[in-house]
């Protein structure tokens, strides 16, 4: 049995990891959580990471349990344990444990802070480059979408419902304007424009989405953060949706429809071509 999993200090395989019943996380889905590709023994992005996690934190009124350095030990030990794999690693902080269950939490409690590692198999460019289908929903979720909450029963649904309608993605509509997918960042080309919604309440930010538009600016693809309407992202010749564990999906369809000429833009070969030389670069030992 491989240590693939960290629980409240100790590094076990998962099938020995184990909960309480009165977790504030199983109970309420009171907490937070984190994903973070881990690419040739190298964590991607991970201050940023860290940064989210800390704002979450403090957006449910939680204290960050651990320093960026003691995070840094946790994670980079559990990663090693698969080698120099490509991983995605999973990180969760809740509430902690309580006996009696009260929507209002007690003072003092201790934190449950859980990791997991996993294999994580990348799509080559020829598997991105086949797409995916998506649709459009009403975005029924709460309005602290910056928070990277494990409270995720309206994404699951969403996700559900893109499932049965033969989509992989949803994107989700508020007030008109297209925030973001079930579970990643909208991206949309326009006349050439790469543009994305701006950061808000509404959309979490993403740090692929971040990664994409410091490549935008570092190579001259021009791109805007601004509002997308339902009839921008009708009217798309491109549309991606960015996430650490699926990176840059061109989605080709729409409610049905091609997007643009129904296959992988320009734009997006382009993008697609600097990410993947960005984590090539991370592999080496070097930055983004
Ligand atoms: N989800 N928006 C939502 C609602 C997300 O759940 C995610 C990622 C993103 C993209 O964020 P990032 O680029 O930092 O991965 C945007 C993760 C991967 C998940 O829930 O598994």
């Amino acid at each position: 049995m491989s240590i693939n999993v960290y629980l409240n200090g100790e590094f076990l395989p998962v099938e020995e990891a184990s909960v309480s019943v009165t977790d504030r996380g199983f109970l309420f889905g009171d907490g937070v959580y984190e994903v973070i590709p881990v690419y040739g023994g190298h964590l991607f992005q991970l201050q940023h990471h860290l940064q989210r996690l800390h704002n979450s934190l403090r957006g449910i009124g939680m204290a960050n349990p651990h320093t960026e350095a003691e995070w840094e030990e946790i994670l980079t030990r559990l990663s090693a344990q698969l080698g120099e794999s490509d991983q995605a690693l999973y990180l969760q902080v809740t509430r902690g444990c309580t006996d009696v269950r009260d929507h209002a939490w007690p003072e003092n409690l201790e934190p449950t802070i859980y990791a997991r590692t996993k294999i994580l198999k990348t799509p080559t460019a020829e598997e991105k480059r086949r797409g995916i289908h998506a649709i459009t929903l009403d975005d029924t979720r709460w309005e602290h979408c910056n928070i990277k909450a494990i409270t995720l029963l309206a994404n699951v649904l969403a996700r559900r419902e893109a499932a049965e309608a033969g989509a992989q993605e949803a994107i989700l509509i508020r007030d008109g304007l297209a925030t973001e997918g079930a579970a990643s960042n909208l991206f949309i080309v326009r006349n050439k424009l790469l543009m994305t919604p701006p950061k808000s309440n509404s959309l979490l930010p993403g740090i692929t989405r971040e990664i994409v538009l410091e490549l935008a600016k570092q190579h001259g693809v021009p791109y805007a953060e601004a509002n997308i309407s339902v009839e921008d992202l009708h009217s798309a010749d491109e549309i991606w949706m960015s996430s650490s564990t699926k990176e840059i999906l061109p989605v080709l369809k729409l409610n049905g429809l091609n997007v643009g000429k129904g296959v992988a833009g320009e734009t997006w070969e382009e993008m697609n071509a600097l990410y993947e030389s960005c984590k090539e670069r991370l592999r080496e030992g070097g930055d983004i």
